[in-house]
């Protein structure tokens, strides 16, 4: 089993703070590439989308939706009566999103928000998203600023799917040099990168958590409800 305080100390110089800035900066530059260089993540979507468990009429939130490679599918999911937001800072990746949407013939009920989450505000009322689908933000679940706001907006009983890239554990973690020079265009913190649910799983009312590994320990998928605690309880967290 791992070490976790060798395992950072050996990594201290990229516990860096969340930049959105570099962010939207590294995802302007990979936009238009951006589709051509994940497909291996299909199946980790479809599991991902699986574990939302949609009903029709219910409103998703994907979270960080970049090029809008999920949204067809949740909009599927949730039906006409349903509405799938879709929250995005970088805007070359939305335009992408949008581009898609308006191809597929799916922006029916898909609201396309550019902003990063943390700002959404007043375009998302409290206590109205269903789901939450986070599939590789883990600058997004990195952020204290951006959790309280999905759990603003998050209803009690509110379900989230994550799916992301992590560290090897156990003898592959060797390896992490290599995941985080691999990873490095896609997420300006690799803080808690040996468990990027850490911090959402240990807030007061976040519920029936649990997680996977996949793609040899390389990825992850996890799970978690939203039970409803006042978000006060949720300030200043900062979980080992
Ligand atoms: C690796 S991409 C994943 C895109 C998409 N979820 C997918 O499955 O293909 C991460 C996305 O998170 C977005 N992002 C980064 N910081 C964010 C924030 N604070 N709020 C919302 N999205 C953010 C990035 O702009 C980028 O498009």
């Amino acid at each position: 089993m791992m070490n976790r305080s060798s395992f950072t100390s050996a990594h201290t110089t990229l516990t860096t703070p969340v930049s959105l800035a570099r962010s939207n900066a590294q995802y302007a530059q990979l936009a238009t590439q951006y589709d051509a260089l994940t497909p291996r993540l299909e199946p980790l979507r479809l599991e991902a989308h699986a574990l939302l468990g949609l009903r029709s009429g219910d409103t998703v939130m994907d979270v960080g939706c970049g090029t809008g490679k999920s949204l067809a599918a949740l909009a599927r999911a949730v039906g006409v009566g349903g509405h799938v937001i879709a929250v995005e800072p970088c805007a070359p990746m939305i335009a992408q999103a949008r581009s898609r949407l308006i191809d597929g013939g799916d922006s029916a009920n898909v609201q396309l928000i550019e902003s990063q989450i943390e700002a959404v505000g007043a375009q998302v009322p409290a206590r109205s998203v269903d789901a939450f689908l986070l599939m590789f933000t883990h600058d997004v679940l990195q952020s204290r600023a951006a959790l309280d706001a999905l759990l603003r907006v998050a209803k009690p009983g509110a379900r989230f799917a994550l799916a992301g890239g992590k560290y090897f554990r156990g003898p592959l973690a060797l390896l992490n040099p290599w995941v985080q020079w691999r990873q490095r265009p896609y997420c300006t913190t690799f803080a808690n990168y040996d468990a990027p649910w850490r911090d959402l799983f240990a807030i007061p009312g976040v519920t029936g958590t649990h997680w996977q590994p996949r793609y040899a320990g390389i990825a992850y998928i996890a799970g978690a409800v939203w039970r409803d605690e006042p978000i006060a309880e949720t300030k200043g967290l900062n979980v080992a």
